[in-house]
């Protein structure tokens, strides 16, 4: 009890940007009439940030940004801010709040108008950029791994766009809720896609498993990551599309999310995964890959660093040559 007051606290202290302004997230209002609440007329992204090295950074900033432009121009949004504007929102956002761990939360959406379906000509897309304290990752779900259950993905086939139309993707992760789960993994024409909120990868013999990024999942950010970190150190990652069967035979299963960073799914529908030894418990392949991902978060770190620091440069460059 004392930890939920303890996050509202917390709540109540973040502030907010909501187009062109800054003010406390409790005292920001939109229209009902916004399109992303009347439709669900909008795109997001979750960015986390992290201390490492001293160094407090969002993890892959550039590419969540080149994210949101592919889901703005799939649902033809003109994205109201360049990469600058989007990368310097990033940086303030996060200097504006305490805390070391965040979830940065970006939201566009078509803007305010009558409802009525067709696109409204001439008004503003709306602009929400917030942040809240991110929890580490509880120690338990790292050291003993998550359960995870299969359905099938009932969802509409443009998944690769980062929709704030959820309800599918909501109904899925309360499904595995409900059976005391932590994450629905779901199958296609009895093919993986990923699961309600993050990736999936399947590992057989020592190689690491992904789908293709077609339109039937979303192109995260941290399965990317892992792929380019697995490469640094030897490993390839084989992407192509897996059968329900070799969830059931893989030696590993992995889930991944900017929120959840990296965990092995341990159990998939109360059968656990894996055989021998590591049966039902995080792997091998996992607990090294765990460690990789943290050293790989560090330089990402560095580099989020240098970049501003030349973005700062070029800045006091530019105001006194102006
Ligand atoms: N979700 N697939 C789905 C359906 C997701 O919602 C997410 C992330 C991912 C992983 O993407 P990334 O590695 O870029 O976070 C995959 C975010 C965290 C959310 O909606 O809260």
């Amino acid at each position: 009890m004392a930890e939920m007051h303890d996050q509202l606290a917390d709540w109540q202290r973040a502030s907010c940007y909501l187009n062109g302004e800054w003010s406390a997230l409790i005292d920001a209002k939109v229209s009902v009439l916004d399109r992303g609440f009347i439709f669900g007329d909008g795109v997001y992204e979750v960015i986390s940030v992290d201390t490492l090295g001293g160094m407090r950074a969002p993890f892959r900033a550039v590419p969540h940004f080149a994210r949101l432009q592919r889901s703005l121009d799939a649902v033809r949004i003109e994205n109201p801010l360049g990469l600058e504007e989007w990368l310097d929102l990033t940086a303030e956002i996060i200097e504006r709040h305490p805390w070391q761990r965040q979830l940065v939360y970006v939201q566009v959406t078509r803007g305010v108008a009558k409802r009525d379906h067709p696109f409204p000509v001439g008004i503003r897309p709306t602009v929400f950029v917030t942040t809240s304290p991110w929890p580490p990752i509880p120690a338990e779900q790292i050291e003993r791994g998550v359960d995870a259950v299969t359905h099938a993905d009932e969802r509409w086939l443009h998944c690769d766009i980062k929709s704030t139309s959820l309800l599918g993707n909501v109904l899925m992760k309360q499904y595995a809720i409900d059976q005391g789960a932590s994450e629905t993994v779901m199958l296609r024409d009895g093919f993986l896609t990923e699961g309600s909120s993050t990736n999936i990868s399947v590992i057989k013999d020592g190689v690491i498993a992904t789908p293709p990024k077609t339109s039937q999942l979303l192109p995260g950010i941290t399965v990317d990551g892992i792929a380019q970190i697995a490469g640094q150190h030897g490993l390839t990652v084989d992407v192509r599309p897996i059968a329900a069967r070799e969830l059931k035979e893989a030696d590993e299963i992995w889930l991944c999310s900017s929120g959840r960073e990296l965990l092995a799914i341990v159990s998939l529908d109360g059968a656990a995964v894996g055989s021998g030894a590591e049966s039902g418990k995080p792997g091998p392949m996992y607990r090294r890959m765990h460690q990789w991902f943290q050293q790989g978060k560090l330089d990402d770190a560095r580099s989020w660093a240098a970049q501003r620091d030349a973005h700062q440069g070029r800045r006091q460059t530019f105001e006194r040559t102006a």
